[in-house]
């Protein structure tokens, strides 16, 4: 399977990394140094594949829209991180320094911007330039609303479960939804049937939310490291996911310790970080956000049964059967 996908990625790489070459020397030194990172290059996987799906006479990936469109997708996502890395504080990204604490908070936003506005610059150069471009400026958009929603909700210990699905769906799930819709309009099947579509855009969402809650369960569980940044960010950012929200459902105990600390936005000790997590296991909590990326990881399966049975879908199939993985021995 890796066969049909490596080859591409890796010109998604190249047009990346030509798209990125600048002869201004600081903003070349950052982006060697954020491409020397590893990312998972999910979203642009989804692009190449969701591109290649519906074309059953051949091999669609080699269309060179969809390299462009799967590249942009990935600087939009990587000016994303670089934005959310400073509000975050995050010393670590991808296993590596992160750009504002090796350089300075102005300069890793500006080159956040640079990022994104070479992003633009790669789709407006599509054929379907004009689908792709409000499908992509929408999805920013609401990006920076789940953004500024999860600003807004931090420290807020009666944030509801919906709140924090919503908070999801604006700051992850709908851009993995784009990213798929984004294949389907690069394809060469365009336009795609109704139904199609909407299961492309259902299997991205499900996927995001799946994906998301993992990354949450983790950020709270993580001892080996799997991340590849620090835990515990979200959690001292006052940022409350999902095994939290669930724990202070259930205990006025835990929720009455955790406003005494978040009320003047203190630091919560070590002591009380390890008995959140003993206690958000033996309540059911932890379990409870496993059934539930479980539950959407599941929806992502289901909504493949609406495409061709092919050997694209079969890595559709596997990259979510593997979403969960990354938790599989957590309980
Ligand atoms: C990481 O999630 C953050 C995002 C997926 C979205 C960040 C969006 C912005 C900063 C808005 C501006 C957008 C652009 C394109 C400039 P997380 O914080 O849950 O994950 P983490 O634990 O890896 O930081
Ligand atoms: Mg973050």
């Amino acid at each position: 399977m890796d066969h049909l996908i490596n080859p591409r990625l890796a010109q998604v790489d190249l047009l990346i990394q030509k798209t990125l070459r600048s002869p201004t020397r600081p903003l070349q030194e950052m982006v060697d140094h954020l491409l020397s990172g590893n990312g998972k290059k999910i979203r642009p996987m989804l692009v190449l594949l969701t591109g290649a799906l519906f074309d059953l006479n051949g091999p669609s990936l080699q269309n060179a829209d969809l390299i462009k469109t799967a590249a942009s997708v990935e600087l939009i996502h990587t000016a994303s991180l670089v934005h959310d890395d400073i509000i975050d504080g995050a010393d670590q990204r991808r296993g590596s320094v992160t750009l504002h604490k090796r350089w300075d908070t102005l300069s890793a936003a500006l080159l956040g911007d640079y990022l994104l506005s070479m992003a633009f610059k790669l789709l407006s150069n599509c054929e379907r330039s004009s689908i792709l471009l409000p499908l992509m400026g929408r999805s920013v958009e609401l990006l920076c609303r789940g953004e500024t929603m999860q600003i807004d909700k931090s420290y807020d210990c009666s944030i509801s479960e919906q709140e924090y699905y919503r908070c999801n769906y604006l700051k992850t799930s709908q851009f993995l939804a784009a990213c798929c819709e984004a294949g389907g309009i690069s394809s060469v099947a365009f336009p795609l049937p109704f139904e199609q579509s909407k299961a492309l855009r259902e299997y991205g969402f499900n996927l995001g939310q799946a994906f998301q809650i993992v990354d949450d369960i983790l950020d709270f569980y993580d001892q080996t490291g799997r991340l590849g940044k620090p835990v515990w960010v979200d959690f001292n950012r006052g940022v409350i996911t999902l095994p939290l929200i669930c724990l202070l459902r259930k205990s006025g105990r835990f929720r009455a310790l955790l406003e005494a600390v978040y009320c003047c936005q203190g630091v919560v000790s070590p002591h009380l970080k390890e008995q959140l997590k003993q206690a958000s296991r033996e309540c059911g909590a932890l379990e409870y956000s496993i059934r539930r990326a479980e539950q959407a990881k599941l929806l992502a399966l289901r909504s493949l049964n609406a495409m061709p049975q092919t050997p694209v879908r079969s890595i559709m199939f596997k990259i979510a059967e593997s979403v969960t993985a990354r938790i599989a021995d957590i309980r």
